[in-house]
Parts: C-alpha cells; sequence; structure tokens
C-alpha cells in the first residue's frame, strides 16, 4: 500500500525483506556479510517492484499441445545503478531479470553541501550516445534506478533527470532505506517516479546521513571506511 502522506512510496514490510535490514543495519554485520545482504534484498525488492510489469501473449508448445502463455518483454528491462552503493545491488535484482540491460550513473554527494555532482553515465537506448544499440530505445524500455540509500534526494533526482534526459518515461527507484526529506525531493521534482523502499526512517542527522540508518552504505559495501 502506498505511504498515507508519501503517495510516491511503497515500504516493503515483507518479514524477510525487514529480517535482512536489521542484520544490514547492525554495526556488528562484517563488509562480506553486508554485501550478501544488499543482494538479497534487492532481489526480494525486485519481486514487488515488478508486480505490475505489462506481459505479452507468446505460443510456446508444451509436450502435449500448443497454448498461449504470457511473459515479460524482458528486452525492454533497465537496470541502473547509481555509482557506486547501487553497484549491490545488481546482482540480486539480476537473479530475477537476468537478461535485463544495465546502465550506470556515477553521482557523488558533496559531503558539506550535500549537494550531488554528476561524473559518469551510460544508459541503454540513449539515442545521444557514440556506438549506439538503438534496438529498444530509451523512451520504450522500464527503469530500475538502484541506489540503496535515499537521503537528501539529490543523487536520486539527478539520475532521474539524466534518465529523462535520454528519453526515459518509465522510471522506478528501488532503494533499501530511505528518509521521509528524500521521498518529498522525489515527489516535488518527478511525482511520477514510484519509490520501492525496505523502510522510510526518522529523518537525517547534521551531516546528512540517514537515521538511524545503516551508515555510509558505499563504504560498507566495499569496505573503504
Ligand atoms: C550515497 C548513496 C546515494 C547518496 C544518497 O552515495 O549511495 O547515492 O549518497 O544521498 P542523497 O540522497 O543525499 O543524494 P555517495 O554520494 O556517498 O557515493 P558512494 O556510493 O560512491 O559512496
Ligand atoms: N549516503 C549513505 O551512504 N548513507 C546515508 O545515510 C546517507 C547518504
Amino acid at each position: 500500500m502506498p505511504h498515507p502522506s508519501l503517495p510516491n512510496l511503497l515500504v516493503l514490510d515483507h518479514p524477510l525483506i525487514q529480517h535482512k535490514l536489521t542484520l544490514l543495519r547492525d554495526r556488528a554485520t562484517s563488509t562480506r556479510d553486508f554485501k550478501h545482504l544488499v543482494s538479497e534484498i534487492a532481489m526480494l525488492m525486485a519481486y514487488e517492484a515488478t508486480k505490475d510489469l505489462p506481459t505479452e501473449a507468446v505460443q510456446i508448445d508444451t509436450p502435449l499441445e500448443r497454448m498461449q502463455g504470457r511473459m515479460v518483454s524482458d528486452k525492454k528491462l533497465t537496470l541502473v545503478p547509481i555509482l557506486r552503493a547501487g553497484l549491490g545491488m545488481v546482482d540480486g535484482v539480476s537473479e530475477l531479470l537476468p537478461t535485463a540491460r544495465v546502465g550506470h550513473i556515477g553521482v557523488a554527494r558533496d559531503e558539506t553541501s550535500l549537494e550531488p555532482t554528476r561524473y559518469y553515465a551510460k544508459i541503454p537506448g540513449d539515442p545521444s550516445e557514440p556506438n549506439k544499440d538503438l534496438s529498444v530505445r530509451a523512451t520504450d524500455r522500464d527503469f530500475f534506478i538502484l541506489d540503496p540509500m535515499l537521503a537528501t534526494g539529490g543523487s536520486a533526482t539527478a539520475a532521474v533527470t539524466t534518465l529523462k534526459t535520454a528519453g526515459a518515461r518509465r522510471i522506478r527507484f528501488l532503494c533499501i532505506v530511505a528518509a521521509p526529506e528524500g521521498v518529498r525531493r522525489m515527489l516535488d521534482g518527478h511525482p511520477d517516479v514510484r519509490i520501492y523502499a525496505a523502510a522510510l526512517d526518522r529523518g537525517l542527522n547534521a551531516q546528512g546521513y540517514i537515521v538511524p540508518g545503516l551508515g555510509d552504505a558505499g563504504d560498507r559495501l566495499f569496505g573503504t571506511r
């Protein structure tokens, strides 16, 4: 069910997601376990976040007879992790969507101003790309932006703007922990983007970290602190 005061947010409170999220938040969780948990949570979230994907009719032969089944048009599915921490979610989601294409957006948040700077973008189906494969254009793709943390929302909204500039029209945002500030910023800037989160936390501290949160997702994922 959408959140009562944040209509763009869906909190996925499945018991397995909540169990794994609690382990993830624990400061005693090792880098190895953190990486594994991010991937598992992402996979469980992907199951929920793909519930309403359109399917198309296909003819197949069972061992007994010809029938019409339904399949997701997987050529159109596109994962876009926000570097770095979003990379930790790619394998988990890809377990469920193995033929999805993967784009990348690099956004770094300035530690003082908390404002985002985009430093990299490679989007499948972007007509402005050299050597482009335009068999399915961004306009026709279903995009899933992946980033464990939605804090001020600066990085997320910058990523959505990048995708829309490439032509994207259908975008979902999957994060593990969201702060109300980030969800509202997305609602103001991009009300068409549905956010799927495993938790909506209390807010941000003076340094822009989500509280209670889980700390710096990129550092915990890659062992850089
Ligand atoms: C983190 C996180 C998000 C962003 C969220 O990345 O993974 O991308 O901060 O904060 P915001 O909502 O206030 O923009 P960071 O910029 O620290 O980069 P990293 O993943 O390379 O560590
Ligand atoms: N980025 C993180 O990795 N963690 C936070 O709490 C906020 C931004």
